[in-house]
């Protein structure tokens, strides 16, 4: 998934370099001791951090400065110039800073500094509860801790394994190509020492929000001052004969992924169901496994409603070129043992069948406990229901967006951090607005599609480049007025149209 930085090139930071090199804004790339380090002046002042982000390490050299912070090319984590730290996700871990001192006409850095101070314990009476361990959650906890809560915290998940990147489930993990020891946002130990209960396979089934506890079907109860509702969202199941086969999956934890590679020893043949994002990078996953792979959806073009014809057209293409078959505008009718059927009659050859035809939020709990619903929790600036003191983040959350004017609930991974952060700072009374321009990326093969801003629907599409040589930036207006950007092979130009969005 990640280009990783380069580690000794440029210049010897620690020897020095002339003064009149460092411009204001960009970024000179170096190295100190082996470990490549950005040289950058910012304001007139110099800062020299890492080049290496701490997220999929990805080079920071290659990055955007905005404000007093280095913005990595390549999932946009954020980290302040300053003290190193993540400013937003996908990163959860600072990256070092170094001193810079100027002798002369000429600039050296010389030693790491100490790691940033931990905030003073926050007075926000606890306790604290979480519920959803993805990655609003996840963060929500981290951040809590983070900025000083030192109360009660616990982190209630369904989910019978502690919180995964999720993303690659459907790339490199299904693929073969990444370690199990990736896909743990942390180690279990590291939930202990920042005091997080962590209550894993335990789904919740009310929010007596008189009573300010959160019930589970183990018969718990989880008082609260402050409530996070982060439960995501769940895969839309197929409901067509033969869907409850053993051999028909769906894809949303690592169990599901699990489960699919389980299947792979015996499989030779697999159909996805649906032209999605995770639909197109299963296919790719599983021909990279070396399987046949067909996939069957009722769109003329992948991904067309959400990224437009042009892109939809190179994505199809790209997967053909990998021996991907579609069988686009069509549906399953039925699922048996080796086949399935299509909605025109034909057969498919099938051992393996992997459905990726959307999500749902998970509301039930909401709904029941009586919280405004708009197709998703309805949130306001803030991440606040409509219950005070109870904040709902990432896939379930639809919230108020400036920009376009209206309600927007997404799912995107970046997205439900930045939610789990904002959310935290929120439930200890900062008052944090939501105010950041959505990003995504999706992988196919060695090809990343980078994705800033918010449109569901546009009357133009501006193609600037060629998508075929993979150089390409997408513009999404409406009545002139720019949505969102879509690129490939433009990280920069994404970093910068996402810092121009942000106005
Ligand atoms: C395979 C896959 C690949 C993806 N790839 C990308 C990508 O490349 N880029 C991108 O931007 N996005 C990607 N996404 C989307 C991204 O992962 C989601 O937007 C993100 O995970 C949403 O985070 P969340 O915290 O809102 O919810 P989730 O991650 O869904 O977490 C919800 C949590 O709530 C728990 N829960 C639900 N109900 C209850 C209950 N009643 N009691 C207790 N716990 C409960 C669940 O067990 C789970 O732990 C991908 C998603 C999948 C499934
Ligand atoms: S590698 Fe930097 S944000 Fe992913």
């Amino acid at each position: 998934m990640a280009t990783e930085a380069t580690q000794t090139s440029g210049p010897d930071l620690g020897q020095g370099i002339a003064a009149g090199e460092v411009r204001e804004g960009s970024l000179l790339v170096g190295h100190v001791d082996g470990e490549a380090v950005c040289l950058v002046r910012c304001g007139g002042e110099l800062f020299a951090v890492s080049g290496k982000c701490t997220h999929y390490g990805g080079p920071l050299g290659e990055g955007l400065v905005v404000g007093e912070t280095v913005r990595c090319p390549l999932h946009h984590a954020r980290f302040s110039l300053r003290t190193g730290e993540v400013v937003a996700g996908p990163a959860l871990d600072a990256i070092a800073c170094w001193n810079v001192e100027q002798r002369g006409d000429r600039l050296l850095v010389i030693g790491k500094k100490p790691p940033a101070p931990r905030p003073m314990a926050s007075r926000q009476a606890g306790p604290i509860v979480i519920l959803g361990g993805g990655a609003a959650g996840h963060v929500a906890a981290e951040t809590l801790r983070r900025e000083g809560y030192e109360g009660k915290l616990s982190l209630l998940s369904a989910d019978a394994a502690a919180p995964v990147d999720r993303p690659n489930l459907s790339k490199d993990y299904l693929a073969g190509n990444a370690p199990e020891e990736w896909i743990p946002l942390r180690p279990r130990e590291f939930y202990a020492e920042q005091r997080i209960e962590l209550v894993l396979g335990v789904r919740a089934t009310q929010i007596d929000v008189a009573g300010k506890r959160v019930l589970t079907e183990a018969g718990a109860a989880y008082p609260y001052a402050g409530l996070l509702i982060a439960t995501g969202a769940e895969p839309v199941r197929l409901g067509i004969p033969g869907a409850e086969l053993p051999h028909v999956c769906h894809l949303r934890t690592l169990a599901d992924s699990r489960a699919i590679i389980a299947r792979l020893g015996a499989a030779r043949r697999a159909v996805v169901v649906g032209s999605s994002f995770i639909g197109l990078e299963v296919a790719a996953a599983l021909r990279t496994r070396g399987l046949e792979v067909s996939v069957v959806a009722p769109e003329g073009r992948p991904l067309e409603r959400v990224l437009g014809p042009e892109l939809g057209s190179f994505l199809r293409t790209l997967h053909e070129q990998h021996g991907v078959r579609f069988q686009l505008g069509h549906t399953l009718k039925s699922i048996s043992e080796r086949q399935v059927l299509l909605d025109n009659g034909a057969a498919l050859d099938a051992d393996l069948v992997v459905a990726g035809i959307g999500v749902r939020p998970a509301l039930s709990l909401a709904q029941a406990a009586g919280l405004r619903i708009d197709r998703g929790i309805a949130v306001n600036e803030y991440l606040e229901t409509s219950a005070p003191g109870i904040f709902a983040a990432g896939d379930v959350a639809r919230w108020p967006d400036r920009r376009s004017g209206s309600n927007i609930r997404v799912e995107h991974w970046v997205v439900a951090e930045r939610h789990g952060q904002i959310a935290a700072l929120n439930l200890l009374g900062r008052q944090q607005p939501c105010d950041f321009v959505p990003f995504f990326w999706s992988q196919h093969y060695d090809v990343a599609v980078q994705y800033v801003g918010h449109a569901e629907t546009w009357d133009q599409i501006q193609v600037d480049g060629n998508l075929e040589r993979r150089d390409c930036r997408l513009t999404y207006l409406r009545e002139g007025k720019t949505l969102a950007l879509a690129t490939v092979g433009r990280n920069l130009e994404s970093l910068r149209a996402e810092a121009e969005l942000e106005g």
